[in-house]
């Protein structure tokens, strides 16, 4: 069977922390979306990685690592960070599988993707500038590379075919830059792909499965920034949900059992778009400072603002979550008063319901407000030690979802993870 671990918010959640955690019970983790826009940061002993592409399995013994057809791989950023998780003494060549569906990110995609967000303006999305966008246009408009492609004589002819493609669009958006160096890295970084496991991702994860091995769904990004049911346009371009697993990996949807859902004991988003409960005030700011809250890819600073149950359980419907972890709460140990959103209202009427675009519309959070717990709980490890506060906050959450928070992380580090029992 399956389950998945992915983001219920605009990413960020804590995702591969939750998932280095859970990988020792598992026999396979695998990425089934997204590319190197996405920063997952795990504690190894008290060094700090943070992966983009690697699945965050990669530092346990025994457990293969899979990235699924449905990402889009950057060869580049794939290079460094086997260097630096070689450097750790994984041994990737054993325990590190590529899909040979997966579409490559090329260097005039990361072009592209700067060239259209200049020419967005004011209404930029904030994209990364990974290339994402641009390599997923590429696959649904049929002219995509894949890493399997990378074997067969025809690939450059084929590279510099869809190179020419792209220079007409650069060309049309007067888009200048010298690209050499990241071509100069993409050839030497292909030949490096080339060494790695390279298997038909779909045959490769059935057969696991079959055999009664555990695998685990590693998501990128989070529910909200969703390609389908984010705030479009403001979103990445890919279905970042539990339906993206059938597609991302070539599982059926049968197979999936547990969805187990992370989302911070607050919000936030890095780049443009709505965010109904944000706060532009010293409360956000010092969320921002006690949460540390800059993007592990890019180093934005991280828009923060209170929990809003509204998206949460719209998270929970489109992904059929089973369980949630709710992260980073040791963050709000020192605040008097807590806020959680339990409505909008938009259109004159108040609502629990996502609009269809919140971007055009000003939404007004409803808020019921909390007793914070004041204690210092990054050394707590037992359920019996939350403070009745705490425990509050996380019963309404309970109540409010009809969905559990099964686990709250306490810190950064990899025992800093509680059970809850209720
Ligand atoms: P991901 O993209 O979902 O994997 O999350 P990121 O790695 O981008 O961001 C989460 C950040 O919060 C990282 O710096 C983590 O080390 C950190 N983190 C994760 N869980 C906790 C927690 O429970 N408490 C605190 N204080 N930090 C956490
Ligand atoms: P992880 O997996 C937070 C955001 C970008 C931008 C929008 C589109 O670490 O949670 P893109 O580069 O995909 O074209 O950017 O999506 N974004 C993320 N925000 N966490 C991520 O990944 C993100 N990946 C993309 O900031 O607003
Ligand atoms: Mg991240």
């Amino acid at each position: 069977m399956v389950d998945v671990i992915l983001g219920l918010q605009w990413g960020d959640e804590g995702k591969g922390k939750i998932v280095d955690y859970f990988a020792a019970n598992y026999n396979v983790v695998a990425r089934f979306q997204g590319g190197p826009n996405a920063g997952h940061t795990l504690y190894v002993g008290d060094k700090k990685i943070v992966l983009h592409q690697i699945p965050s399995g990669v530092f346990h013994q025994g457990t293969i690592n899979l990235i699924g057809n449905g990402v889009v791989l950057d060869p580049v950023t794939l290079k460094k960070e086997c260097e630096t998780v070689g450097g750790f003494g994984v041994d990737l060549k054993k325990n590190l599988f590529i899909a040979e569906r997966t579409h490559l990110i090329i260097p005039t995609h990361r072009a592209l993707d700067k060239a259209a967000e200049l020419s967005k303006g004011e209404g930029k999305i904030g994209s990364t500038l990974k290339g994402i966008t641009p390599a997923y246009m590429d696959k649904t408009g049929r002219n995509g590379l894949r890493v399997g492609d990378l074997l067969h004589k025809s690939f450059i002819t084929n590279y510099i075919k869809l190179r020419l493609k792209h220079q007409r669009i650069l060309d049309n958006y007067n888009f200048t830059e010298d690209i050499t160096q990241w071509e100069e890295e993409f050839f030497e970084a292909i030949e490096f792909l080339k060494e790695l496991n390279i298997v038909n991702g779909e045959y490769f994860i059935n057969e696991q499965i079959t055999q009664g091995k555990k695998v685990l769904a590693e998501g990128a990004q989070g529910s909200m920034l969703d390609i389908d049911f984010g705030t479009f346009p403001f979103v990445t371009s890919s279905n970042t949900i539990s339906a993206g697993v059938c597609n991302g990996l070539g599982v059926a949807p049968q197979k999936i059992k547990e969805v187990i859902g992370v989302s911070k004991a607050y919000c936030t988003r890095v780049g443009g778009g709505p965010f109904p409960t944000e706060l532009l005030d010293e409360t956000g700011e010092l969320i921002r400072k006690l949460g540390s809250e800059f993007g592990a890819t890019t180093g934005r600073p991280r828009r923060c603002g209170w929990m809003d149950l509204v998206a949460l359980k719209y998270a929970c419907m489109i992904n059929g979550v089973t369980s949630i972890v709710m992260t980073k709460v040791d963050v709000l140990d020192t605040f008097k008063d807590l806020k959680i959103c339990t409505a909008y209202t938009y259109d004159g009427e108040q609502k629990d319901k996502i609009p269809f675009q919140m971007s055009r519309i000003n939404i007004e959070p409803t808020y019921k407000k909390f007793t914070g717990w004041k204690k210092e709980t990054p050394g707590f490890r037992s359920d019996d030690e939350l403070p009745l506060e705490m425990k509050e906050y996380i019963e309404f959450i309970n109540n409010y979802l009809h969905t559990p928070v099964s686990y709250i992380s306490n810190g950064p580090e990899r025992d800093q993870l509680i059970k809850l029992y209720a």
